[in-house]
């Protein structure tokens, strides 16, 4: 086999360091990132050659496996072929690019939208676009997700970062930022590690007061938060009221894009700023015609919604008697705390044996020694599965002494 040369020249003391515990971790056989499944997200897939429980998965309501979310993206395969071969601004728009940004203005209930290539994307395109100078503020919640996170950094803009969920000092930041010409608060509805809600009602109070724009991730709440799903804007009554709204597809919508919908300026705006749309190629159209699918779906098929609360209420509530600590979740994105990241990655594998696939969350992607299992419920299991998983569970969190 044809190897390249090891990466040397300077780089052996970084991989050193960074690599030692992802090493030792492989060598006791306690790794646990990507597991590689055998199967589609559902409520049991195939994992080493049996069936386990998914109790993470951002396939919300299901629609991954829907038949006709499959059908249109084959349909759109023989008519599209398999990708654009190219970006939007040149020959990297095709009918249902247009069409799907129609759909996701008219679902969001605003003027315009654009797609972009994945939700991570999504938010550098629109951070990096409003805020390409230093006239503008960023303001953005401590536990916003990593992507806006890495917006704010290639952005120009000045950045004031509030403790989560803090009213007071988000209020303190406004009342010291009248020198911007332009204030931006970015916050994530529902928080993609803890499962909390951004106070969106306070919020726009605030930026009213204050002249501020805001702007919310949507991507855990788009399709099941709010009366008819709109997400978390709506469950506030807000939806009017937050000037741009971000979502990504590939959780509820079952694919993989992302959007932002908002007035037709500020879409414009993006689509002629944005490095992430202009220079890189655009979704393939198969993927394009099952997140239209999926949206009509979400519309239609209202029973997924229903079933992903009660699914979520019943395993929060199982949780709960059984004693571990689920911080202040609020939605299907439940962290079980743990604490440390060897127990954490032990008890996943135990479980993970057992027939239950949970995924773990560990620095950096959630704070030092805030290790957890990060359950992300779906409308797909069943009461039986659910209950199966609290019992291992229960027998996990026993032997590790967490509960
Ligand atoms: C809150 C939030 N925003 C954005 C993203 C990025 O979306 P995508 O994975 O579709 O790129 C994620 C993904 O995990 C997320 O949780």
């Amino acid at each position: 086999m044809l190897k390249t040369a090891p990466v040397t020249n300077g780089y052996e003391e970084d991989f050193a360091t960074f690599l030692a515990p992802i090493k030792e971790g492989k060598r006791q056989d306690m790794y646990v990132f990507e597991p590689p499944f055998e199967g589609p997200q559902a409520g049991k897939t195939g994992y080493n050659g049996k069936q386990v429980i998914m109790l993470t998965s951002n396939n919300y309501l299901g629609l991954s496996t829907h038949p006709e979310v499959i059908q249109a993206m084959k349909d759109a395969l023989d008519v599209y072929g398999s990708g654009t071969c190219g970006a939007r601004l040149h020959n990297g728009t095709t009918l249902l690019h247009k069409k799907l940004e129609e759909r996701v203005a008219e679902y969001l209930r605003t003027e315009d939208a654009v797609v972009v290539g994945t939700g991570y994307m999504t938010n550098l395109a629109a951070i990096t676009s409003l805020a390409s100078d230093e006239k503008t503020v960023i303001i953005t919640d401590q536990l916003n997700h990593m992507s806006i996170v890495d917006g704010i950094k290639m952005s120009n803009g000045q950045v004031r970062i509030f403790e989560h969920n803090n009213m007071e000092k988000l209020e303190y930041i406004l009342t010291k930022s009248d020198s911007f010409k332009k204030k931006l608060i970015v916050v994530d509805g529902v928080y993609s590690m803890d499962g909390d809600l951004a106070k969106l009602d306070k919020i726009v109070e605030l930026a009213e007061k204050y002249d501020a724009s805001i702007m919310v991730d949507e991507a855990h709440s788009l399709g099941f938060f709010g009366a008819t799903g709109r997400g978390v804007s709506e469950h506030f009554n807000v939806e009017n009221k937050v000037h741009i709204k971000m979502a990504t597809f590939s959780k509820t919508a079952a694919g993989v894009g992302g959007c932002i919908a908002s007035d037709k300026n500020t879409c414009d705006y993006i689509k002629h700023n944005a490095h992430q749309y202009i220079f890189s190629a655009s979704m393939p159209p198969s993927n394009i015609a099952g997140v239209i699918k999926a949206l009509e779906l979400i519309e239609k098929e209202t029973w997924r919604k229903e079933k992903l609360w009660h699914n979520t209420f019943r395993f929060r509530r199982g949780l709960l008697e059984l004693g571990y600590d689920i911080q202040n979740s609020l939605s299907p994105v439940i962290p079980i705390h743990i604490g440390d990241d060897l127990t954490t990655m032990k008890m996943t594998k135990m479980l993970l044996a057992e027939g239950v696939y949970i995924a773990t969350a560990i620095f950096p992607a959630v704070p030092m020694n805030k290790a957890r299992f990060r359950a992300t419920i779906t409308s797909s299991l069943s009461d039986e599965e659910i209950d199966i998983a609290l019992d291992k569970l229960e027998k996990c969190g026993k032997e590790f002494g967490i509960i």
